[in-house]
């Protein structure tokens, strides 16, 4: 029974029985119900250190095709979720609050980008997977900050590209493949914000220390990048590079893998613009935020909030993922998996 208080929240508001072990009883609801937790790098850390497996947008799409789990739970934001129900769409899909979305994939609506796509005759589509399923829909292929190159690259070099919703990411890709794909003009809030300035100070007071920049980054910000990647590849350059200190200039939350993989190595999250002091680590997704271990045990236990996607939606999104896993085989991103 889904109670109407839920409905107007978005997620279950049920307290949680007292004295009990929340992460134990997470465990024993997902063995009984066979349920698989996925979550991405920016959620809490509590919320990742139960996931079955964390990762970045493609690892967990990669993880959602694969699993033969009756019930995936998705611990990230809401395109995440349709991801994961346009792949799989006799599973049971959950994701622990409506309310979380995704500022890039609201800067791209359908209706926009079916108008945009008439005006362009004899444009392929490409999309990033920040986007709706009414988006993905109208696309040809589907791209992650992990295989956007690869998947750009894939186009005979005169082919004509469309690329959204994110125009930083779409302008480094242009810069590396040597393409001028036309950029729809969407953005994240939380990548659109870091300072450059604050950047350069740590760097002057960390010498040594390299910069982790995420393709959502704006090119200043890139410019000054040792390293541009998603968060698997952020990850794994900080890991196997030979540095001992790391400005990040992405989401906080990948602090957590990135501090439990490598503990003798600090991590400096790089400020934005409004954080009245260097350093300070408030450059957090809200939507992301918006999962914890407390709706993760109603969600489980109450199997709700779950994901629908309109079939026709669905049947004309899945073609665009599915190119885009397909070209993607050989990218396993690095997962951590417990
Ligand atoms: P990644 O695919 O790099 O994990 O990025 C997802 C995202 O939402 C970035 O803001
Ligand atoms: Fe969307 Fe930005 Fe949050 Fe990533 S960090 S989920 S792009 S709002």
């Amino acid at each position: 029974m889904v109670k109407e208080n839920w409905t107007e929240k978005g997620y279950v508001d049920e307290p949680i029985p007292e004295g009990i072990d929340l992460n134990a009883e997470i465990r024993r609801m997902c063995k009984e119900k066979n349920a698989v937790i996925l979550a991405h790098y920016y959620t809490d850390g509590a919320v990742q250190d139960i996931a079955d497996f964390v990762g970045d947008s493609l690892a967990l799409a990669q993880w959602s095709a694969k699993t033969d789990a009756d019930i995936i739970v998705m611990c990230g934001v809401h395109f995440m979720g349709e991801t994961n129900k346009i792949l799989c769409p006799d599973k049971k899909v959950l994701v622990l609050d409506l309310n979380a979305g995704c500022s890039l994939a609201d800067s791209c609506n359908a209706a926009d980008l079916k108008a945009y796509i008439a005006e362009h005759p004899g444009y392929k589509v490409v999309s990033y997977v920040n986007t709706t399923a009414a988006v993905k829909a109208l696309t040809d292929v589907v791209v992650t900050s992990s295989n956007a190159k690869l998947i750009v690259d894939s186009f005979p070099k005169d082919e004509k590209l469309i690329f959204g919703p994110d125009k930083n990411l779409g302008n480094y890709i242009n810069s590396v493949t040597g393409r001028s794909m036309l950029l729809w003009n969407g953005g994240c809030h939380v990548h659109g914000q870091f300072s450059l300035e604050k950047i350069l100070q740590i760097k002057a007071e960390h010498p040594n220390a390299k910069i982790l920049v995420h393709p959502e980054c704006p090119a200043p910000i890139q410019k000054v990048a040792d390293v541009i990647g998603s968060t698997a590849g952020l990850l794994k350059f900080a890991i196997n590079d030979e540095a001992t200190e790391f400005i990040v200039a992405t989401e906080s939350g990948i602090l957590h893998e990135m501090t439990k993989a490598c503990p003798d190595k600090l991590f400096i999250p790089a400020p934005p613009e409004a954080s009245e002091t260097v350093g300070c680590s408030c450059n957090e997704c809200s939507y992301m935020k918006l999962n914890t271990l407390e709706k993760l045990y109603n969600t489980l236990k109450y199997e709700w909030p779950t994901i629908e996607v309109d079939k026709d939606i669905a049947e004309k999104a899945v073609r665009p993922i599915d190119k885009m896993l397909e070209i993607s085989k050989a990218l396993t991103a690095p997962m951590a998996n417990k």
